[in-house]
């Protein structure tokens, strides 16, 4: 319940943050009619009409530097060839047209990715990141843009068949992420404690822990948790959703990136609006 309750807390504070966005936004010069582009091949976009291309200053000039952690389908994975593709990679090459800038992919752990916002190393941190509390004191957000569920993948045969069952088990995470947070937390909080709760790299290496018998458990969001199962028979997700969560973009808290942070938001919110992020979501996450 306390769980619930801080995320509907870290909810409130996004959409109060969205809602200020919203209200401050310039009355000159809207990008017109926007609204009715197709996503794809819309390469006219000329950086020269977008009025707000003068006012914002990047990490480095003419570019938008994304930070992410690849290993997260389908928000984000690499191809055979090594480029980063997925939800959150789509959506920010629209960002960066309606910016007029070119997108540049930082392929990092994910702790180094929420980190890279802050050092000032990356305009924006985009890898499935759950707006909590604890993110909203070091980095501003945009509107949430998709949500997420922290889930239990077990072997098919676990005796594990409810939270309550991983009592006592050794759990595996992705380092830094919100289901690690929960999990290590003391059972009078309704975690685990941490001596339970082993923190791999990333997602991929948590489940291959598990298939190799290293932890009973892992948790970890059911966009990816599905892809993992699917390409790993012998496992299965547990019928128990856990904790719910709201998927927003990260950004600077500095002064500097204010103006960015705006644009940033605005372009996301078009892309919302004109039911451009519901269409690359769908395309991506099939219905059950
Ligand atoms: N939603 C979780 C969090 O924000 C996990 C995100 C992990 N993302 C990734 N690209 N590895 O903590």
């Amino acid at each position: 319940m306390k769980k619930f309750l801080a995320l509907l807390l870290a909810l409130v504070m996004v959409f109060a943050l969205a809602a200020c966005g919203e209200s401050t936004t310039e009355p000159s010069t809207a990008p017109t009619t926007e609204a009715t582009t197709e996503p794809s091949a819309e390469a006219s976009t000329e950086p020269s009409d977008n009025a707000e291309a003068a006012d914002f200053t990047t990490v480095e000039e003419g570019k938008l530097i994304m930070s992410t952690n690849a290993a997260f389908p389908p928000y984000e994975t690499t191809d055979d060839t090594g480029a980063v593709i997925g939800i959150d990679p789509e959506i920010a090459a629209l960002i960066a047209e309606k910016l007029g800038l070119e997108l540049v992919i930082d392929d990092v752990d994910f702790d180094s990715a929420l980190l890279a916002v802050q050092q000032g190393k990356a305009d924006m941190v985009m890898a499935g990141v759950t707006v909590n509390e604890d993110r909203l004191a070091v980095m501003d957000f945009t509107t949430s843009y998709a949500t997420g569920v922290q889930v239990v993948i077990v072997p098919e045969d676990s005796d594990i068949t409810d939270m309550d069952g991983l009592e006592g088990k050794l759990i595996g995470c992705q380092r830094g992420t919100t289901g690690y947070i929960y999990a290590s937390d003391t059972p009078e909080n309704g975690g685990y404690g941490e001596e339970n709760v082993v923190a791999y790299d990333n997602g991929i290496t948590a489940v291959e822990a598990l298939k190799n018998g290293q932890v009973d458990a892992v948790i970890i969001d059911n966009g990816p948790a599905k892809e993992f199962v699917e390409a790993n028979p012998g496992l299965k997700i547990l019928e128990t959703p856990w904790v719910e969560e709201e998927y927003a973009i990260g950004l600077s808290k500095a002064d500097s990136a204010d103006a960015l942070n705006e644009a940033i938001n605005n372009a996301l919110q078009e892309l919302i609006d004109d039911g451009t992020v519901q269409s690359i979501l769908d395309k991506y996450i099939t219905a059950e």
